[in-house]
């Protein structure tokens, strides 16, 4: 169980990450959302105790961050953001370093180097130097580099960040697969990436926590707006006109008409279903309906209006 309290990180003027609170469970695939300098590295590296908060702590089984570094270290493997691999060692003279320096060494680093090996599928670039492997081969020992002490959280920052489709589908496979016995956080600008993989997400934009459910929750705290388009005959103007003084909670977002066939965009917030009045209404009018479909909010936009700034970020 992991406790983030809150947490804070300022970088001079700057304030990355703003009196955050979070819990983390075992076993747990979690996703840590946020655009670009939402404060997610940042976060993490302090989990991982590589970074001093400013202030606020962690604790992981009850071991703190300020305390007990130590033994946070040894229960968390940690693949940072842009993975940075010494280029010009072999990979298993990398693993062998890395392993050391964790004290594990002789008979226990083979046994360890075979484990990796086997979960990273990295058998076969074992004798290859680490700056001739595609991205994906070096993500891929990356992760063995995080794992070989065996520990029970992973912490990954952008996992699949630069790799190729094929590769990402490789990458969260095998997240998936490390998620069934080990707890992972694992870091994403990218909703569709933690929604694949994750079984709860936090959202977090300018420093702060904005949301922290899993899928189905954070759809139903949504309070966004719903659409119904319809496609109706022989309907009045005067009669669509009148529609949202009938229905209060609706409104008319736009129409165009060809012939006597009008498309309307009607709009109403998630949450109450209008469709059965606005058919009532239909055909009290005398309207026939063509079409009528609803489109409700998706993951992508409840992410949307947490994030993004006024005026957007886009740029
Ligand atoms: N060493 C640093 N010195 C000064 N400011 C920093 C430093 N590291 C990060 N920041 C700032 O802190 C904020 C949070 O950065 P952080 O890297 O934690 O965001 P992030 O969510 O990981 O973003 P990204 O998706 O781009 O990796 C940003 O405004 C960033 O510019
Ligand atoms: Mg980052």
């Amino acid at each position: 169980m992991i406790h983030v309290e809150n947490l804070t990180k300022d970088y001079g003027e700057i304030k990355a990450v703003k009196g955050i609170n979070f819990t983390v469970n075992d076993g747990e695939i979690l996703g840590f959302l946020g655009p670009n300098g939402a404060g997610k590295s940042t976060t993490l590296r302090i989990m991982t105790t590589f970074l001093a908060p400013t202030s606020g702590t962690v604790t992981l089984d009850g071991y703190s961050i300020h305390e007990h570094p130590t033994e946070v270290r040894r229960r968390i493997g940690y693949l940072p953001e842009l993975n940075p691999l010494y280029g010009d060692m072999v990979v298993h003279d990398l693993l062998k370093f890395v392993a050391g320096v964790r004290g594990i060494t002789g008979k226990a680093f083979k046994s360890a180097l075979g484990r990796v090996m086997g979960v990273c599928g990295i058998g076969e670039v074992m004798h290859r130097t680490v700056r001739e492997l595609s991205k994906g081969y070096k993500q891929r020992v990356g992760l063995a580099m995080a794992i070989i002490h065996d520990p029970e959280i992973l912490i990954l920052d952008e996992p699949s960040a630069g790799l190729d489709p094929n590769q990402i589908v490789e990458i969260r496979q095998l997240i998936k697969d490390l998620g069934k016995e080990k707890t992972v956080i694992l870091s994403s600008h990218i909703l569709q990436e933690v929604q694949a993989v994750a079984d709860r997400m936090i959202i977090l934009n300018n420093g702060e926590v904005v949301a922290d459910g899993t899928n189905a929750e954070l759809m139903a705290s949504f309070q966004g707006k719903a659409q119904l388009i319809m496609e109706v005959k022989n309907a009045s103007a005067a009669s669509i006109k009148a529609l949202p003084q009938k229905i209060p909670d609706i409104s008319i977002q736009g129409q165009s008409a060809h012939g006597n066939v009008r498309r309307v965009q009607l709009e109403y917030p998630t949450g109450h279903d209008l469709r059965e009045q606005v058919f009532k209404y239909a055909v009290e009018s005398g309207w026939t309906i063509l079409e009528m479909s609803r489109q409700q909010a998706q993951l992508e936009d409840v992410f949307r209006s947490l994030t993004l700034m006024e005026g957007g970020r886009d740029a």
